[in-house]
């Protein structure tokens, strides 16, 4: 073993290091297989951030540079330092936000991550030890676009930032997007002195952050969440480029799955809402809060006595919650009105859209927590076809995720979603508390459809009386 060691020039830190950064990668890699099911994500969640700190100790305790060097004490207090403070300012943070707030968050990480590639590649590029010009510009250029377009996409999520919708923004777009390509190209060719070069790099990251900016001010209401996973993917990307630049195993590997799971995500994402990614990158779609131009028809109400018999008497009731559900915290409520409903004979299921609320897997998280059973939520696409013969469907705080103005308006932002389609149950019950639109600030005309009628009402409240009412029956 000793002479193999020897043979490879290498000592038994660079062997052990190296072996840390695979377990690491084992960890991401089973941290992620875990996060695919709303039982395991907690567990999930654990495994790759134990994979994480395994990578980092490592790192500070047998990182060599080139002339066989450790990390300097002052570095390595520095490093410690700046660890423990992040570490406890992202541990108040995450503890502190509202379930509802999660997307502002993650726009929030998105943007540290790529703003820390971005300033690797910044300083790497005046290393001339660095000999991988290519990726240190891909780096600087993918990490100051997430940095500065997840800025921006946690302020719009926020309500703190407006939307410009103008044909000019996709225009500026494409021809910052030549600028930047032609800087590369220029550095790359090499025939400039390096004080040029050094403020063109300057000038790249400049443009990448305007064009941060304006790729994602375009971008509005329903197809945000596409946008954010996008910029998650970028994150990810530009730290596996630092990785490179590095030599970095664990950052490379942790990069590659983070910008993979992004862009999978961000693909699923596009499929559920009917977009194109190339439509994504140009920041070409979506926005307009336009209303559709139907004839509106008139309101009708059901009463909590209407409302209870007719579920109590119904064979099958489909429930589809949105994001009122979540911010009204009906979770445990509807869970008891579901498990009411079983006793009296009538099955319930739930219909999930994939972009209902405000994050991916945001219906399945919030009904986990109220231990509805996994089985009982079933997908978009499987539930569509049995909406039909579905004797009630209680819509609960979702809006755009019903809204059949995705099937049949043309002008609508959302043409082309697809949506549950509530409209063609039965009979349609709308839990709400008033006529306020949904996430894509548009009119939804199955409010006034013949078939829908509107219990108004706090959803936890409404809830709660109408579970009281079929309690009597
Ligand atoms: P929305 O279209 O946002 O509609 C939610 C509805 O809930 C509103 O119309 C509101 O009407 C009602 N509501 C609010 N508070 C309530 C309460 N306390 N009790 C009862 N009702 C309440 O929700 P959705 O159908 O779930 O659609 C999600 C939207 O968000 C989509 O457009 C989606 O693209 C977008 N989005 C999704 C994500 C992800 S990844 N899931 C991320 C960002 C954005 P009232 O004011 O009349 O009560």
């Amino acid at each position: 073993m000793n002479e193999l060691v020897a043979n490879l020039g290498v000592s038994y830190g660079d062997v052990l290091l190296e072996l840390s950064y695979l377990l690491a990668a084992v960890f991401f890699v089973v941290g992620l297989k875990f996060q695919s099911h709303p039982l395991t994500a907690r567990k999930g969640n654990l495994w790759a951030a134990a994979g994480m700190f395994l990578a980092m100790l490592t790192t500070l305790f047998l990182h060599k540079d080139a002339d066989g060097n450790g990390i300097a004490l002052t570095n390595g207090i520095i490093i410690v330092f700046s660890i423990a403070v992040a570490g406890v300012l992202g541990a108040v943070i995450a503890r502190r936000v509202k379930m509802t707030a999660m997307p502002e968050l993650v726009s929030f990480f998105n943007a540290t991550g790529g703003g820390a590639s971005a300033l690797v590649a910044l300083i790497e590029f005046s290393n001339p030890n660095n000999s991988s010009t290519l990726v240190t510009l891909l780096g600087l250029v993918i990490g100051s676009v997430a940095f500065s377009g997840s800025l921006i996409a946690y302020g719009k999520l926020d309500g703190k930032v407006g939307d410009i919708f103008a044909k000019w923004t996709t225009y500026l777009n494409l021809f910052l997007l030549g600028i930047v390509i032609t800087i590369i190209v220029f550095i790359l060719a090499g025939n400039i002195s390096y004080d040029s070069q050094k403020l063109l790099v300057y000038g790249l990251l400049v443009i990448s952050l305007i064009y941060g900016v304006m790729f994602v001010m375009p971008i509005g209401g329903a197809d945000m969440p596409v946008v954010i996973s996008l910029l998650n993917s970028f994150t990810g990307i530009a730290a596996a480029m630092g990785g490179f630049i590095y030599h970095n195993q664990a950052m490379i590997l942790g990069g590659i799955l983070v910008g993979a799971a992004g862009t999978i995500l961000t693909i699923l994402m596009c499929n559920a809402m009917n977009r194109s990614l190339f439509n994504v990158i140009i920041g070409a779609f979506g926005g307009g809060g336009a209303a559709a131009t139907h004839e509106q028809g008139t309101i009708k109400e059901i009463s909590l006595s209407d409302a209870s018999i007719l579920l109590s008497y119904s064979q099958k009731v489909v429930i589809i919650p949105g994001y009122g559900l979540a911010v009204a915290q009906a979770q445990h409520i509807c869970h008891e009105l579901d498990t009411l409903l079983e006793e009296k004979g009538v099955e319930v299921k739930y219909a999930i859209h994939p972009v209902a609320g405000r994050m991916p897997g945001h219906m399945n998280v919030l009904l986990a927590e109220a231990d509805v059973p996994y089985e009982k939520l079933i997908e978009m696409d499987d539930i569509n076809p049995s909406l039909p013969n579905t004797d009630v469907v209680v819509v609960i705080g979702a809006n755009d995720v019903v809204n059949p103005a995705a099937h049949d308006d043309p002008s609508s932002p959302i043409y082309g979603m697809p949506i549950i389609n509530a409209h063609e149950a039965k009979n349609i019950i709308v839990m709400k508390r008033g006529m306020g639109k949904g996430y894509a600030g548009i009119e939804n005309f199955l409010f006034f459809n013949d078939k829908t009628r509107m219990l108004f009402g706090h959803a936890k409240e409404s809830l709660q009386k109408l579970v009281n009412e079929i309690k009597t029956l």
